[in-house]
């Protein structure tokens, strides 16, 4: 037989000269939930290992973050107050401006990240302003400005925008430019799916909205095609990374970013995705570390560059280990 593909699986030693794709811990971004007040060190029930943080208390986390040598994290602040508008999120002293400036200070090999968004802050849980019964798009534009200037004063190395609105990009871009910040890069969520998998997130990050859902912001899971022109817009705009969310259910997209754009493209394994594989492995149905490393370099395998996930530290454990 001239072709016999099993001639390149026979040791080990082969398989790793011809394996095509590697997960590493330079691929890693591991997100953290940042809440407001003192003395908070609090379990989320839907995503087991993975806890919401008062600043504290995060030193012991962050410790293992740096010490695994994990590039960077994406914070998510959980403020004490909300409201309509959810102006809390371009105060200077807010919950995510102290926490880019304690890490920072404290940590400053790790590069910092944040989520620019309204929806943990907003009294309805919307990403932006409310306009008869629906975010107003270009009402909520300024407030973004605002936010992400107060996030780059506070020292941020990057701004990662997630909130789905139209010309978003142009507006971040336009107002980092404007004010001292044009070497700030930004991450864009720009092909994000209105999706059941972001659920634990919701709790974790007090974010459900209150009223409706977001799919007149976020995208339809059945559009494929739209995903390119929702990565085109952005990458016109000026987003330094692409990124796609979820991933596992989207790895057909993050190929289809990753063959038609030259910026790095990043994916989110979600909230659900990581509950999923947490829970099944609680019962004893799968090997949870081969699935989580398995559906990891899928990701990778799809095109992704970059990887935010709540399993960044599990990674990082099972490949230092090898
Ligand atoms: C906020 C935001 C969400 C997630 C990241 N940023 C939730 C949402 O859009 O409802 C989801 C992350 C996850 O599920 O892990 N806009």
């Amino acid at each position: 037989m001239i072709n016999r593909t099993r001639r390149l699986r026979k040791t080990e030693n082969i398989r790793r000269l011809v394996r095509e794709n590697k997960l590493t811990i330079d691929d890693l971004i591991y997100p953290l939930f940042i809440e407001e007040g003192e003395n908070i060190e609090k379990e989320i029930v839907s995503m087991p290992g993975i806890k919401r943080w008062s600043l504290d208390r995060i030193s012991k986390e962050l410790d293992e973050v740096v010490a695994l040598d994990i590039p960077a994290v994406l914070l998510f602040g959980i403020p004490t107050a909300k409201n309509e508008t959810g102006s809390e999120t371009w105060n200077d002293k807010g919950i995510m401006q102290q926490a880019v400036r304690f890490i920072k200070k404290n940590y400053p090999s790790l590069y910092v990240i944040t989520d620019v968004c309204f929806c943990e802050y907003t009294s309805h849980g919307h990403c932006g302003i409310i306009h008869e019964n629906d975010v107003d798009n270009d009402a909520t534009l300024p407030n973004i400005a605002k936010q992400v200037i107060s996030h780059a004063k506070a020292g941020v190395d990057m701004v990662a925008p997630s909130g789905m609105m139209d010309g978003m990009i142009a507006t971040i871009r336009e107002a980092l430019d404007n004010t001292g910040f044009p070497n700030l890069p930004i991450m864009s969520y720009a092909v994000k799916y209105s999706s059941a998998f972001y659920g634990p997130f919701r709790d974790a990050a007090d974010s459900a909205p209150t009223f409706g859902d977001r799919r007149t912001y976020q995208m339809d899971p059945a559009n494929r095609d739209e995903g390119m022109r929702e990565a085109t817009f952005d990458d016109q705009e000026g987003a330094d990374i692409l990124m796609v969310k979820p991933a596992l259910a989207y790895l057909d997209i993050i190929r289809d970013l990753k063959n038609n754009f030259d910026r790095p493209i990043a994916c989110y394994n979600v909230s659900g995705e990581y509950a999923m594989i947490k829970a099944a492995a609680a019962n004893g149905w799968i090997d949870e570390e081969r699935v989580m490393m398995e559906s990891l370099l899928s990701m990778k395998r799809a095109g992704a560059d970059i990887i935010i996930t709540y399993f960044a530290k599990d990674v990082a454990k099972v490949l230092l280990k090898k």
